[in-house]
């Protein structure tokens, strides 16, 4: 039911903050520990690579869950398009652990990986807001997302979830493995949950920004370096999906080695600049395509900001930025497609769950 709601995709954005505090209630014991399934703990640690398969928008988590694994669990981690991965299957190591994750567990894609490494004797943890979904059925182990039912077509709350049960399951394998840890998940997610309440709230000042760089627009490009570069290419998976304006996410060097040709007068860029070791040079990124007549959006992290920026978050842990980074983004994406009259909810050509491949 989406009650007062317009559409289920603005009901789910809201969700958000309330997911992520379920989220930290399921993974925490009475005594504030970690709490996850001790064969799950035993496959990541046995493990000598972690390959994440996914496809879309869990794709887009599965970039930002390799962060934190290698980061802070030193496992190396390969992330995978499941239609890719299924024809195309790389060198694997010896010991390898397979990570699925999908909202629905359903996805045929995702599917046909998981039979075919079965088939080889591998070991496989999904990831999924839909336990007893034909992933979680068919794979070794599975983790809850937690997010409630996601019907709008275009995912929000499931990808902020499926982020924040990574970091949880790269804490708790940096533990169970005794490296050093100046990181507390739990207390982390919830500074995300109140900040994610912050950004729900300003929605006039996104619907703001919506009408003024993205009404008219024939394309966009969302341009970002490290983790932001991934939250970059959800953000134009996004507003594709819903409003039909074209648009690309794009890692902030690499842009001068070719995009930049498809820069004209007014052409809107969005830039993220939530990291501090490389803000400096997305803001020289912004200054090439600003110079070349680009209309520039930065959003900025608390901290961070500059005086030109179009819009600051609450600052959060490094590491965590995606989960409140996002958020303006979805609403971005969200009003542009409103002020289009687009069909929210349902957009064109598209099915919530993919289960051809
Ligand atoms: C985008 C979107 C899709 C899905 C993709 C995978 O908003 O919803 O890109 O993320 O089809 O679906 P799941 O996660 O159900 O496997």
């Amino acid at each position: 039911e989406k009650g007062t709601y317009p559409h289920f995709m603005l009901k789910e954005i809201d969700e958000q903050p309330f997911v992520m505090r379920k989220i930290i209630r399921e993974y925490q014991t009475e005594n504030n520990e970690l709490k996850l399934d001790q064969n799950i703990r035993q496959a990541m640690n046995s493990c000598d690579r972690i390959y994440i398969i996914a496809a879309g928008t869990s794709y887009h988590a599965g970039l930002v869950g390799k962060e934190f694994i290698e980061k802070l669990a030193n496992v190396p981690v390969e992330v995978h398009i499941a239609s890719e991965f299924s024809y195309n299957m790389p060198l694997l190591s010896e010991k390898p652990l397979f990570i699925f994750i999908s909202q629905s567990g359903e996805t045929a894609d995702s599917r046909a990986v998981l039979v075919k490494i079965k088939e080889m004797g591998h070991p496989a943890l999904t990831i999924t807001n839909v336990p007893g979904s034909t992933l979680s059925r068919e794979a070794d182990y599975t983790l809850n997302l937690y997010a409630g039912p996601e019907i709008a077509v275009a995912s929000t709350k499931a990808y902020t979830a499926q982020i924040a049960v990574l970091a949880i399951l790269a804490v708790d394998t940096a533990k169970t493995k005794g490296l050093p840890l100046d990181f507390d998940p739990m207390q982390e997610l919830a500074i995300v949950a109140n900040a994610m309440e912050v950004l729900t709230d300003q929605k006039e000042a996104i619907e703001d920004l919506a009408r003024k760089y993205l009404h008219t627009a024939r394309n966009a490009f969302f341009i970002g370096r490290s983790v932001d570069y991934h939250v970059c290419l959800e953000a134009a998976l996004k507003l594709k999906e819903i409003s039909y304006i074209q648009a690309e996410g794009f890692a902030g060097g690499e842009l001068k080695h070719g995009t930049i040709a498809l820069i004209e007068e007014g052409t809107p860029v969005i830039a993220l600049a939530t990291q501090e070791n490389v803000n400096y040079s997305i803001r020289g990124n912004v200054q090439e395509v600003v110079a070349r007549g680009a209309n520039d959006m930065v959003i900025s992290m608390k901290g961070l900001e500059r005086d030109t920026d179009a819009f600051v978050i609450p600052h959060v842990h490094e590491l965590l930025t995606p989960l409140a980074s996002v958020v303006p983004l979805q609403l971005l994406s969200y009003y542009a497609a409103l002020h289009r009259d687009c069909d929210v909810d349902k957009p064109r050509n598209l099915a919530k769950s993919v289960t051809v491949e």
